[in-house]
């Protein structure tokens, strides 16, 4: 989950450029391919291939364009609390992306959610629909795939929300398509604390 989230924020960062959009693309192929696959058997070895593949596009993508808020969320409660990055990085991905979406749609960012579409395009078995089909796909297949793998809420995972303003404060939203208030990265944390 750590390399699909930083293949996605690489893509959808302010900082992408064609080189890392296109690598990323290729990366998020193989996710799609092998992530699920790969967390119910590990044995599976062109799964486990397909996430070698993606970790390295994912390195090279964040390391040229950057990430976004999820990973600014990994830096604050990762610092905070001992849970994996990968779990935090995880559970966080379906409640990011939602209310990116919903203030990419109030700003009217095309670009930003012409990309979310393309997503949508790349995990969606569905060739036809509209922008907004594949944006709310892509968001949903999120939600789908963290109940796939089993990712716990922040609660379970050993985080407590007496310290989500703490946290909410020290958290940056990076290379995130659009700036979040606090109101609106509390709300993160909040969807996931269950
Ligand atoms: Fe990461």
């Amino acid at each position: 989950m750590d390399c699909f989230t930083q293949l996605t924020e690489a893509y959808l960062s302010d900082k992408s450029n064609l080189f890392t959009d296109a690598l990323a693309l290729a990366g998020l192929t193989e996710i799609r391919k092998s992530l699920v696959r790969v967390c119910c058997d590990g044995s599976d070895s062109d799964a486990r291939s397909g996430m070698s593949f993606a970790a390295l596009t994912s390195g090279i993508c964040l390391a040229n364009s950057g990430l976004g808020v999820v990973h600014g969320f990994a830096s604050s409660l990762g610092a905070r609390y001992d849970i994996p990055h990968g779990v935090i990085c995880g559970t966080l991905m379906p409640p990011a992306n939602e209310v990116n979406v919903r203030v990419l749609r109030k700003n009217g960012n095309a670009e930003a959610l012409r990309k979310y579409a393309t997503l949508g395009r790349l995990f969606l078995d569905r060739k036809e629909g509209s922008d907004d089909f594949f944006i709310d796909g892509f968001i949903d297949r999120l939600y789908s795939i963290s109940e796939e793998i089993k990712l716990p809420g922040l609660k379970t995972a050993g985080a407590d929300e007496i310290d989500f303003e703490m946290i909410v404060k020290n958290t940056e939203c990076k290379n995130n398509p659009v700036r979040l208030s606090f109101e609106e990265l509390l709300e993160i944390l909040q969807r996931r604390y269950f």
